[in-house]
């Protein structure tokens, strides 16, 4: 088994490891033992799969436990699923003295981490990520939110979970191409600041993937140990995701998160190249990784529409956007620009 600790605003331990939630029971009672009632939150594909595993060791524990399961998919990280949470929250009587846990991907990491941070002005909550995106990046920083119709994760809150329990058995159950999504993160965390990882995934590890999860966690643990509240060095976890939100919105979501990342990374790096800020050689190696883990590089998207879309990102702050920009195999750079150039930033990445 892999432990990290993570020392946040609280701290906390994420672990690594196979057949994790049929000792769910036992690991939860170490840190706030029965007799309490866990609320777990789960979508109705993942309940319907590992729902039983999680719920029947809690109970084995002594845990009263309730369930709420939503329709899966970003649909439902909305204000209306947060309230009917809230109100089954109530209805059940919870207290401060139980707690919420999360089973499923980023979706439902979101939004339990969300209700957590405000029902009773605050409960704890535990995350069982069993999407590979939840594990490497979402269930683990604190990052909870809701969308709203204007744009995604537009309300929310910093909220830290007592502990983040990552069943690596739950990953064989993924679709391919939701799998893939992760991954575009994984090699994300290589280029931005981790050329080992980068040379661990030159072999596919999806067979054994615990050391690769875990070593994404680190990463994610060193950016957001240095800067909880995202006002510096932990907008390097943006690398891919400014030309990557637009490619997602222009395509009308039916391009994925974890695609849409992969295309925006390529064209970050290629304008970085451009601009004479990244080693040329970076653009290669990016494009071979990311075809081998069965991730598009090309964008069907003009700056202009792309530049038209970013300028309403969240990471727009006034006159200044801050781009995150490969420098060399394995690292990478905050730069700020005037909003005003990034389609013409944008337009240097789609150059052939
Ligand atoms: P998701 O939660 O929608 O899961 C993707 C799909 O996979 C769903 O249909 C789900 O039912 C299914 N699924 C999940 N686990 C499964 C399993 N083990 N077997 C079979 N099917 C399974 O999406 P996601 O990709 O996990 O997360 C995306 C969300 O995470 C977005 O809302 C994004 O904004 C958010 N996010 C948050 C952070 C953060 O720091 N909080 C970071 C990155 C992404
Ligand atoms: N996924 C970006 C962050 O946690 O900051």
């Amino acid at each position: 088994m892999k432990k990290i600790v993570i020392k946040a605003s609280r701290t906390y331990e994420v672990q690594v490891e196979k057949n994790l939630l049929a000792s769910a029971g036992a690991s939860l009672a170490a840190l706030l033992p029965p007799p309490r009632t866990v609320m777990v939150v789960s979508d109705d594909t993942v309940f319907a799969l590992w729902g039983e595993k999680l719920t029947a060791s809690l109970r084995a524990a002594g845990y009263t436990v309730k369930e709420f399961v939503i329709p899966h998919g970003e649909k439902s990280k909305t204000p209306e699923t947060l309230f009917a949470l809230w109100n089954a929250l109530a209805a059940e009587g919870l207290t401060r003295s139980d707690l919420l846990a999360a089973l499923g991907g980023g979706v439902v990491g979101d939004i339990v981490g969300f209700a957590a941070a405000t029902y009773l002005r605050g409960i704890p909550f535990v995350q069982f990520p069993t999407t590979l995106l939840a594990m490497v990046d979402s269930s683990v920083g604190g990052k909870t939110a809701v969308d709203l119709p204007a744009g995604k994760n537009l309300v929310g809150a910093f909220n830290q979970p007592i502990g983040v329990f990552c069943d690596t058995d739950t990953l064989s159950t993924l679709p391919p191409e939701i799998y893939a999504d992760g991954c575009a993160e994984v090699i994300k965390y290589g280029y931005i600041n981790d050329p080992a990882l980068l040379e661990m995934l030159e072999k596919d590890f999806s067979g054994d993937p615990e050391e690769v999860i875990a070593r994404c966690v680190c990463d994610k643990r060193d950016v957001v140990e240095a800067d909880e509240r995202d006002t510096g060095v932990r907008q390097l976890l943006n690398l891919g995701h400014t030309a990557g939100h637009a490619v997602e919105h222009c395509s009308n979501f039916t391009l994925s998160h974890g695609s849409s990342v992969a295309i925006g990374m390529v064209v970050m790096t290629r304008a970085a190249i451009a601009a004479g800020l990244c080693d040329p050689a970076v653009l290669p190696h990016m494009l071979q990784m990311l075809e081998r883990y069965h991730l598009p590089v090309t964008c069907p998207f003009t700056a202009s529409e792309l530049a038209a879309v970013a300028m309403g990102d969240k990471k727009r702050n006034g006159k200044k956007i801050t781009l995150v920009l490969p420098r060399t195999k394995g690292e990478s750079i905050l730069y700020p620009i005037d909003a005003k150039d990034l389609e013409a930033f944008f337009a240097k990445g789609l150059e052939a």
